[in-house]
């Protein structure tokens, strides 16, 4: 990051001119200009989301700003773009929680490759678990990566302090071969190997939460072995249609009535192969999971008719 000492200059200058740093290949100097663009606009989208894209630049980030100033053509556009996701017109809430924002921005760098901007992500999985907190029974993350979503979500929870478990899931050797969809294979192989991230890593993240279970198995089948009996809300991240269909036969009984389960790719277009299975799982028990524009699925297990 670089030291700006620049005063006297407008919000419109300051985007200008790390808009320029930004497209020259410069994020250290975009950042530098957004940071004092965000200091006087805290609550702007369009700064929000500069900041943001230079925090963790990804291949698409360049077009992301392209979409970011198209969109300030519209009067009181008030944009705002993430990966796969730009609102206009909106007042996204999370601007609103100084908190919310500063937890989004800490753990970066154990996030998974293309996570840029992921408030309203973050936002749905902060309401689900937000609201189980009122439901009997566990949370449970089934996909745990290195431990980008609980981590924010336990801090911003203070869940040390709560009397209940949370159980994380994951081989922490990426998806089992029998388990790859067509088409993640490399993805599978670049993004999940056991090179970039292991099972004691995670663990020893979650060591300030003693009521977080860490542990390493392939799901379906380590449910035989480590189980929680009741569950408030489950976020499911597999990248795999069998492994989360298995998930599903093997947890859903246990889901409590009122209960939310987020699907983490859902609405994503190269999760084709888990969007038809889970249609399907749920489609053929008349119940439906809500498409969100994040990408993510939402499910509120109904509770029995009396
Ligand atoms: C997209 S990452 C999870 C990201 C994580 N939820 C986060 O917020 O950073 C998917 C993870 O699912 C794990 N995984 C895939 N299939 C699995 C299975 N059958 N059993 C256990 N873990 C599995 C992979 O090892 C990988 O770490």
């Amino acid at each position: 990051m670089v030291d700006l000492t620049l005063t006297n200059l407008s919000a419109a200058q300051l985007a200008a001119l790390g808009d320029a740093a930004f497209k020259f290949g410069d994020m250290g100097l975009a950042q530098g200009f957004y940071r004092k663009l965000v200091g006087a606009q805290p609550r702007s989208p369009s700064a929000q989301a500069r900041l943001g894209l230079t925090l963790r630049p990804t291949s698409r980030s360049r077009v992301m700003l392209d979409v970011l100033t198209t969109l300030e053509n519209i009067p009181n556009a008030n944009p705002f773009v993430g990966d796969g996701i730009a609102t206009w017109l909106k007042q996204p809430a999370f601007l609103h929680d100084p908190k919310f924002m500063a937890l989004a921005a800490k753990d970066l760098d154990i996030a998974p490759a293309g996570v840029s901007n992921w408030q309203w992500n973050l936002q749905t999985v902060l309401w689900a678990a937000q609201q189980a907190r009122h439901l009997d029974g566990d949370f449970v993350e089934l996909g745990v990566f290195r431990g980008h979503t609980t981590m924010f979500l336990a801090e911003y929870l203070e869940f040390a302090s709560w009397d209940r478990k949370w159980w994380l899931y994951d081989t922490f050797e990426g998806i089992p071969a029998d388990q790859v969809d067509p088409g993640w294979e490399q993805v599978n192989k670049n993004a999940y190997n056991p090179a970039t991230f292991t099972f004691e890593e995670v663990r020893q993240r979650f060591e300030p939460f003693p009521n977080i279970v860490v542990t390493q198995g392939r799901v379906p089948e380590i449910f035989a072995e480590v189980c929680p009996e009741r569950i408030s809300f489950m976020h499911i991240d597999l990248n795999s249609a069998t492994a989360e269909v298995g998930a599903l036969d093997a947890l859903y009984e246990r889901i409590a009535p009122g209960g939310i389960i987020v699907f983490d790719d859902f609405g994503w277009q190269a999760a084709h192969a888990q969007f038809r299975a889970e249609l399907e799982w749920f489609g053929s028990r008349g119940l439906a999971i809500l498409p969100l524009a994040t990408g993510q699925g939402l499910f509120v297990k109904p509770h029995p008719r009396a």
